[in-house]
């Protein structure tokens, strides 16, 4: 070893760099927005390949997702605690994340399995980790103050397995909350979609509305169609049944205070045949765009931050299940 060397290392030691990594512990979670804690959907299984790190920005945190060698996801906060690179520029290497900076490589469990310079593991070196989930070809990631979850991801029993869907995603600048309220809200149907689904709806029919811990549940039209309901299950999935084997769905993915990705699905029964399933697919999906886009100008106009803010807001009859969104949200939030 050279001179400068020792010097190097010595200076080191003498500062007591070297222990640092030993040192150093850092939280499982760490909530950034306040949000019920919960299982939220917050990626579409087929956008993670098996082959590469996919960093994502969810809950105002940049995070990186992977698969293991089960093909099981991985999710992680996207930042190598070495000197900050973002791990989702790294590559996989045997079942492990490895850093794209100095090749720190860090496995499932999020510890430091391995430092080239040393060639041994980092003790208590790691990155935070989330609780995930891969159900109904979603990726769900527990979010809260526990690192426990308390349950299994919310789903809607009538989306039964079997069912075709299509998909597509609109990022909504704006808070998670006003997504959601807007797909809770009857009330705008004559006017927002006064050229597509509202045409015939009437504002001064009695809705059913059901208000529980978990659920908001109402039929916007009882008195006409018994069959047809909306259902929001907390956190963040929501469902228009239309009627047997023909629902939307809607997951509201939130990336930041003032952006929320949708993911909106048409679930509908049939064979799929493939030629056939993309042309019903398109039809679907563009037809839900346009509706969907009908929606998004008038929900930008409230501006971008969270609804329970708008505190200067009246809210009439047909809000009652915006009133128990706001309430229950409020209650929960950390
Ligand atoms: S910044 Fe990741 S290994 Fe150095
Ligand atoms: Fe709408």
């Amino acid at each position: 070893m050279s001179e400068v060397e020792i010097l190097v290392h010595e200076g080191l030691k003498a500062t007591g760099m070297l222990d640092y990594a030993s040192a150093i512990t850092i939280k499982l979670l760490r909530p950034s927005m306040k949000l019920p804690p919960g299982w939220y959907a917050i990626l579409s299984s087929d956008e993670l390949t098996p082959y590469k790190p996919l960093g994502v920005e969810r809950f105002g945190q940049a995070l990186v997702l992977w698969r293991d060698e089960s093909g099981a996801p991985v999710v992680m906060r996207d930042l190598c605690p070495h000197r900050s690179a973002k791990l989702s520029l790294g590559k996989l290497k045997d079942n492990r994340v490895q850093c794209p900076f100095h090749g720190f490589e860090f496995d499932t469990t999020g510890s430091c399995r391995y430092v080239p310079e040393t060639e041994k593991p980092a003790e208590n070196l790691c990155v935070d980790v989330f609780p995930v989930q891969e159900v109904h070809n979603l990726i769900w990631v527990w979010y809260g103050s526990s690192d426990k979850p308390s349950s299994d991801p919310p789903w809607f029993a009538e989306l039964e397995e079997g069912l075709l869907y299509c998909q597509f995603t609109d990022l909504w600048p704006c808070h998670i909350t006003r997504c959601i309220e807007n797909q809770l809200d009857y009330a705008h149907l004559p006017f927002v979609h006064a050229s597509t689904i509202g045409r015939f709806a009437s504002i001064s029919a009695k809705p059913e509305v059901e208000l529980a811990d978990e659920r908001i549940k109402f039929r916007p039209n009882a008195e006409k169609n018994k069959v047809a309901f909306i259902e929001y299950r907390f956190p963040n999935i929501w469902q228009n049944y239309i009627k047997d084997g023909f629902m939307i769905f809607l997951a509201f993915a939130p990336v930041n205070e003032t952006s929320t990705n949708l993911y909106l699905r048409t679930y509908y029964r049939g064979v799929a045949v493939p030629i056939l399933k993309d042309l019903v697919d398109w039809f679907f999906n563009i037809t839900n765009g346009i509706i969907l886009g009908q929606d998004r100008s008038v929900v930008l106009s409230q501006g971008s931050a969270s609804s329970l803010e708008a505190s200067e807001e009246r809210l009439f009859l047909s809000d009652i299940p915006i009133r128990h969104f706001r309430k229950r949200w409020q209650e929960t939030q950390s």
